[in-house]
């Protein structure tokens, strides 16, 4: 039986018996009520009203937001530029990382235990301009010893893996991360504590942008993407798959934009245990620029691929309304949570 097949049926049978992940999947935990509870199974008319275009599947109900303390929808457009300083001409952007260990309903009924950066998944998107200073103050109030490795250019002691600087940042301890933010362009940063696929996985990881001098070229609309994958049974292969945190979210809440408005969304590939992550628009093409790195696009297309920590800027603009997906094109990944729509008016 192949990987795709048994996986699924895994999600079926342990989903069907209520309360009893907890077997297979050592520490995800099933709460609330029944009726909550996500469903994989397309096939069914009982389900119907509940699917989205393409038949595909969905979930039954929302999670717990606010509980929670991130909403997806927020998370698109809330940058974090720190708390911005002078410091002899140059421009400061000090952050407060805490790393928590917290419990997430990641799917309706399903509490996956987290370890995140400021209690939510992703972490903050932390965006300055080229040449600006980023100063990050991380605690660790984990149980466990973790690091933040920043993508970007910086010195050896501040690159975050253990043995570099202060490597390893212990339970209850803290070190200062701090370098100038360059390459303009779409970055990203992660835990690198082994094993690191697991600390990744778990939910350490979020995007960072840096702009170049001059600004990049106008737009209506920023939005930022984190695709990543929840493993919810640690068994090294993901369950479901999302997008900002939680699975079929921007299917469920669709995002608004205009009909004529340039969007650019920053799209970030934090997927662990799968090699590739896709991204493909309905009813339209997109420029992209790979990395953000340059201001001229490398391709006009619909669809593009996305390995580990790969990632790129998509503009676009609608010319009419209406309910358009977009989705990884891996066809399971969007099945098992991975698909949005954009809600298109004049
Ligand atoms: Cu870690
Ligand atoms: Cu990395």
């Amino acid at each position: 039986m192949n990987k795709k097949i048994s996986r699924r049926d895994f999600l079926k049978a342990a989903l069907a018996s209520i309360g009893t992940i907890g077997g297979a999947a050592a520490s995800a935990k099933l709460v609330g009520n029944a009726n909550a509870a996500p469903f994989l199974d397309g096939g069914g008319d009982k389900h119907n009203e509940m699917m989205g275009p393409h038949g595909m599947v969905g979930v039954n109900g929302e999670v717990d937001h606010e509980a929670n303390g991130f909403n997806p929808t927020d998370m698109l457009t809330d940058f974090d530029y720190g708390e911005v300083t002078q410091e002899n001409g140059q421009t400061v952007h000090t952050y407060n990382f805490v790393a928590v260990d917290k419990l997430i309903e990641m799917m309706p009924g399903i509490e996956f235990p987290a370890w995140t950066y400021n209690g939510r998944i992703p972490g903050p998107t932390i965006r300055a301009t080229e040449g600006d200073r980023i100063r990050l103050n991380f605690q660790n109030g984990s149980e466990h010893p973790h690091t933040i490795h920043f993508h970007g250019i910086h010195s050896y002691e501040m690159d975050g893996v253990p043995g570099a600087g202060p490597g390893l940042i212990q339970p209850g301890e803290k070190f200062t991360y701090e370098f100038d933010a360059e390459p303009f362009g779409l970055h990203l940063y992660h835990c690198h504590a082994f094993p690191l696929a697991r600390h990744i996985a778990k939910g350490l990881y979020g995007a960072y942008i840096v702009d170049p001098k001059d600004g990049w070229p106008e737009v209506d609309r920023e939005f930022v993407m984190v695709m990543s994958g929840l493993d919810i049974d640690f068994d090294d292969e993901n369950d479901f798959y999302m997008v900002n945190g939680i699975p079929f979210h921007y299917q469920i809440n669709p995002i608004d934009i205009k009909v004529g408005e340039k969007i650019r969304i920053f799209l970030v590939n934090m997927l662990e245990f799968d090699l590739l992550n896709s991204f493909h628009l309905h009813a339209n093409f997109f420029h992209y620029y790979p990395t953000g790195t340059s201001l001229t696009p490398s391709e006009f297309t619909d669809t593009i691929l996305q390995t580990a920590a790969q990632r790129g800027i998509l503009e676009f603009t609608y010319k009419q309304p209406g309910l358009f997906m977009f989705h990884a094109h891996n066809t399971e990944f969007a099945e098992l949570g991975w698909t949005g729509n954009f809600n298109v008016t004049e």
